[in-house]
């Protein structure tokens, strides 16, 4: 089945696009026509090869995105190659379980850096170039963790409702650009960074609490997050999509 050329054209910022949930909306987004720019903490040397295998166009940068420097030179860099951006996917994240008694203030610091402040920082990165299109499309990974009673994660929850928190209010500021900016919570997915920290029991107990009882897979997010950046989702605003097989709440 051919895939609909929705985003011919659009330059596309995907954080955290080495592996997971990145690499699968990197692949996804690149296959509707976008030219991906695939940022991590490490060169997404695999990503890069599986777009590049698609035959798709794109490029890889490195930055630490809780970094004010490192990420203002990936908005500079952006905009020397591209000359706008049309699309930015805030999607690099970190979730380690660290109960309250062991979660001491530089763990907090770290989480909120790189799991909040890098989607500010991202956005003044970006925006300049964005503006300058006079088009555009932020979406901000956010979580359903932040309805689960799931203990250790207080740091993780408190940063993924800032994530709403941030997409809702960004939305006016930056509706008169033709931008909009919304946030997508996926649920449980395999990723290779769940797979570091979550024992296989805790995956099967969250699929069954969901209508469709099976984990997420990165795959699952494409579909929301292309709707969200096409020019179909122009009247969609400010809004939260959780893409989670239905978790009971
Ligand atoms: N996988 C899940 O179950 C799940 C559920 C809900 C929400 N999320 C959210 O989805 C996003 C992606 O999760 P994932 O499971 O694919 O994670 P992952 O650990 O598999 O991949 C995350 C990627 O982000 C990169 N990264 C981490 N810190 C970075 C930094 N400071 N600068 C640049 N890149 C950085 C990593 O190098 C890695 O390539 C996160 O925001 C996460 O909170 C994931």
């Amino acid at each position: 089945m051919s895939v609909p050329q929705t985003h011919t054209g659009r330059v596309a910022v995907i954080t955290g696009a080495g592996r997971g949930i990145g690499q699968a909306l990197a692949l996804g987004l690149a296959a509707r026509g976008a030219t991906v720019v695939a940022v991590d903490l490490h060169y997404p040397e695999e990503t890069m090869a599986l777009l590049t295998a698609a035959g798709h166009t794109g490029m890889g940068l490195v930055a630490d995105v809780s970094d004010p420097v490192q990420t203002a030179a990936v908005g500079m860099r952006i905009t020397q190659e591209f000359g706008h951006a049309d699309i930015l996917v805030n999607n690099a994240g970190v979730f380690p379980f660290v109960d309250i008694d062991d979660l001491d203030y530089d763990i907090w610091r770290r989480i909120m850096a790189v799991n909040l402040d890098s989607q500010f920082l991202m956005v003044k990165a970006v925006l300049p170039a964005m503006k300058a299109g006079g088009w555009g499309r932020i979406i901000n990974l956010t979580s359903n963790s932040i309805v689960t009673n799931a203990p250790g994660l207080s740091h993780y929850m408190a940063s993924k409702m800032g994530n709403i928190g941030f997409s809702r209010g960004l939305a006016n500021d930056v509706a008169p650009f033709g931008i909009t900016v919304n946030a997508v919570g996926p649920t449980l997915t395999i990723t290779p960074g769940v797979r570091e920290v979550h024992p296989p029991e805790a995956l099967v107990a969250v699929a069954q609490a969901q209508a469709i009882k099976r984990n997420g897979r990165p795959e699952d997010l494409v579909g929301t997050i292309a709707f969200l950046s096409s020019d179909d989702a122009a009247f969609v605003t400010g809004q939260t999509i959780m893409a989670d097989g239905g978790y009971a709440r």
